[in-house]
């Protein structure tokens, strides 16, 4: 018999949002955060750049407002914009105040004080984005869980991998479908356990895995998405999956990510053998928007058969680059490339997900009990290209817009039985091989059918292709018992075939959508989101942007 498992609180997910949420929400109630690794290991713990928010003495609201738009291209939602800037300062002093450091200007001010150091990233017009050296992700995860441990209300399960939403309908039972909590395997002890409570919050980040190459972590599998969709919950924007133009080249570096703050300090981009590149793509040249910079870099590459571009950073002093990007020396050197002295070899890869489970500024879904915050959730923050470190802004502004209607829906208790997990029963090692096949398959093809530059053709192979993996994947699933490799396989697939299907929706580019059929951006398709509901064809919603 499965163990049941009941609290106020579940949160999936032990990155930023989650973190942050579960902290305000467990001074009034019990909360378990589910993790499937170790607490840290999360798409925050690898954010190198830092937090966007306005607190620079020549900055103003409206022009990170308005920086955000543009990057977005015309598929932001403006109200949640200025909410989620007005609100961006006000985040970052609760997260001093659980214990976050970030960096400060050398220089104190006449009254003694030091002023944070911004650094500056693409598509900002300012400087504006708080740091913590060039670790800051990491640094966030040590205040969140050192503030965690000291709070006796917050259990942490490690190694705990969300299975499945459990909800009223999928129990067959009548009235407004609500969430229950969520099934979760055990990886080290083997069981399925219920989790009940009556507020669940998914806040388990990105899909980058769903890409051959990719910035994120091993977590990053779209695990929150495709538990959302399964459950019947709307999912929107999948198109748009963000490319990081600078991801370390290397034979054996794996995920290495060259944080856009090099470029903000001064770095430039160049080709082998070549000079510069990017003043024929963009006036703002290596430190143009996202899209335009890894565009530039990929047709670069297949232009001249490099297979890598080169950031310089060398003509700033060697202490410089020393002390503001430390771990990127240290971890370029170990690959024996001194970047005070030569440029770093770097070539693009999965980073971001803009578009996610359907939410408002608050986190809520369209299933009653269910929460979705940070880079799971679409809120419309990010429209089609989301602006640099605007992500861990929205994690922290949502997260505590969040906890309070998660304490408004606490009361609303579940008095049922839920019934214990039921798996196939079937262990065949020799089916293994199904599964990390087909895991590279996906990851290979979505790469490159579905990358940075996609045409209707490949984008069709790749439904085709993923419609075959799947039925594979669900026969396996049915018959076998569940591990967390499987698990997260179920998972990309189903992300990989979401993303396909939302690419295939919108005839025209866009931000991040770069479809050579449609090369360019059509004013009809301004302002629509795609949004995919199980069971439906695609529909468009506006996205209620003003102006
Ligand atoms: C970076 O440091 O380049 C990543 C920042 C971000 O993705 O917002």
């Amino acid at each position: 018999m499965a163990a049941v498992e009941r609290f106020d609180f579940l949160v999936l997910g032990s990155g930023i949002a989650g973190l942050f949420l579960a902290l305000k929400v467990a001074e009034r109630g019990r909360v378990a955060i589910i993790t499937k690794k170790q607490s840290a290991d999360s798409n925050t713990n690898w954010a190198q750049g830092g937090i966007a928010a306005v607190l620079g003495k020549d900055d103003t609201l409206e022009s990170h407002v308005r920086d955000t738009l543009e990057a977005g291209a015309g598929l932001c939602r403006e109200e949640v914009v200025r909410t989620i800037v007005e609100e961006g300062p006000e985040a970052i002093f609760e997260l001093v105040g659980y214990g976050m450091k970030f960096d400060e200007m050398e220089v104190a001010d006449a009254a003694g004080r030091r002023e944070p150091h911004l650094t500056r990233e693409g598509g900002h017009s300012k400087r504006r984005v708080l740091h913590y050296r060039d670790m800051t992700g990491r640094e966030v995860e040590r205040a969140l869980l050192a503030a965690a441990a000291r709070q006796p209300n917050l259990r942490i399960f490690e190694n705990h991998v969300a299975i499945d939403l459990i909800t009223t309908r999928k129990l067959g039972l009548g009235g407004e479908d609500r969430c229950l909590g969520v099934y979760v395997l055990d990886r080290c002890a083997g069981g399925v356990s219920v989790f009940e409570a009556p507020v669940t919050v998914l806040a388990t980040g990105g899909c980058g895995k769903v890409y051959l190459y990719t910035t994120n972590p091993d977590i990053a599998t779209g695990d929150g998405v495709a538990m959302a969709w399964r459950a019947g919950v709307p999912v929107s924007n999948m198109e748009f999956v963000q490319f990081h133009p600078t991801c370390l080249y290397h034979p054996k570096a794996k995920s290495f990510l060259i944080s856009e703050a090099v470029r903000g300090e001064g770095g430039v981009l160049k080709m082998p053998g070549g000079g510069e590149f990017m003043e024929r793509y963009h006036p703002q040249k290596s430190l143009a928007p996202r899209d335009v910079v890894a565009r530039a870099i990929d047709s670069e590459m297949k232009r001249t058969g490099a297979d890598f571009a080169l950031l310089d950073i060398t003509h700033k002093p060697a202490p410089f680059i020393m002390s503001h990007f430390p771990m990127i020396y240290e971890t370029c050197l170990r690959y024996g490339i001194d970047m005070t002295k030569e440029p770093i070899p770097v070539v693009p890869a999965a980073h971001y997900q803009c578009g996610g489970v359907v939410t408002d500024v608050n986190g809520r879904t369209s299933l009653a009990g269910l929460l979705a915050i940070g880079e799971v959730g679409c809120t419309g923050l990010h429209g089609a290209n989301r602006l640099a470190s605007n992500s861990l802004l929205e994690a922290v502004v949502c997260a505590r817009r969040a906890a309070k209607v998660a304490l408004e829906q606490a009361g609303q208790s579940w008095t049922g039985t839920i019934p214990p997990w039921h798996t196939g029963e079937a262990n065949n090692a020799d089916e293994l091989v199904v599964v990390s096949h087909n895991w590279d398959e996906i990851r290979r093809l979505m790469w490159d059918y579905v990358g940075i530059v996609r045409t209707n053709k490949r984008l069709q192979r790749a439904a085709k292709r993923l419609a075959n993996l799947q039925e594979e994947i669900q026969e396996y699933y049915w018959n076998f018992i569940v591990t967390s490799d499987l698990l997260e396989l179920r998972n990309i697939a189903t992300v990989a075939e979401l993303i396909v299907r939302s690419a295939l929706s919108r005839p025209e580019s866009r931000g991040l959508h770069y479809n050579l059929d449609y090369p360019e951006a059509d004013p009809a398709w301004a302002q629509r989101d795609t949004v995919l509901l199980r069971g439906e064809v695609s529909k468009f919603a506006a996205t209620g942007r003003a102006g």
